[in-house]
């Protein structure tokens, strides 16, 4: 049985301050586990990643930018998550494929059947088996954001998706919610609003039970 859990939502919705505590909270358990993420995962998918969210790069269409997270996903499941899965191990992986049915898929318009055959030539067809939807409304994750990007004092951090519009990222909500509509039993839903630590409970508690039940 793979245990792959994935971690999704909009930016600065705290995915990967909930992936780093719950990481360190499942490590003082002894569970085997692999923390990565999507698309920097690899070498080859950092690289990738370079290009996909360079501010310069406003002209890149929706195809190309599909084809490229596509193309580091491929990278990643075969060089990272599956030999990982192979070992038995809990990879928790921030952001993955719904991410590519929200974004590239419910905001940028892309069809969603053409997506699945990409998609799923990429991964090797290979699906989460838990995912943690982190939900809030877009101008406070964009806020988190933009204070975390100010913060590292860097502002080449504030990439090409950070920059797109309101109306964009409430597609990108919207579209993470209708792929939990139309698949319950594999989601939960966080209501990120709340305190990290708050959260971090609520994850740990979803981890701890989905392994426990697939032990
Ligand atoms: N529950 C929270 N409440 C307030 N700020 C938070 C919370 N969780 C994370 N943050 C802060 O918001 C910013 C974005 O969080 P981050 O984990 O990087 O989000 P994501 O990985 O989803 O883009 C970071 O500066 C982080 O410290
Ligand atoms: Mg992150």
């Amino acid at each position: 049985m793979n245990k792959l859990i994935t971690f999704e939502g909009i930016e600065g919705s705290g995915k990967s301050t909930q992936m780093r505590l719950v990481a360190r909270n499942l490590s003082a358990r002894n569970a085997p586990l692999l923390i990565t993420q999507e698309p920097s995962g690899t070498d080859i998918g950092r690289k990738i990643g370079a290009i996909l969210f360079d501010r310069g790069h406003h002209q890149m269409c929706a195809e190309t930018e599909l084809f490229l997270f596509c193309a580091a996903r491929a990278q990643h499941v075969r060089e990272i998550i599956m030999p990982a899965l192979l070992q038995n191990k809990i990879v928790l992986c921030d952001r993955y494929s719904d991410a590519t049915y929200a974004y590239q898929g419910a905001a940028r318009g892309l069809n969603s059947e053409f997506i699945k055959a990409i998609n799923d030539y990429s991964s090797l067809g290979l699906k989460p088996d838990l995912t943690l939807l982190f939900d809030l409304p877009v101008e406070i994750g964009l806020k988190r954001a933009g204070d975390r990007d100010n913060l590292l004092k860097d502002a080449s951090l504030s990439d090409r998706f950070e920059k797109e519009s309101i109306n964009f990222h409430n597609k990108v909500r919207q579209g993470y919610l209708d792929i939990l509509k139309s698949e319950p039993a594999r989601f939960r839903l966080i209501d990120a609003t709340r305190d990290a630590e708050t959260i971090q409970q609520e994850v740990f508690r979803h981890i701890t039970e989905f392994i426990g039940q697939h032990d």
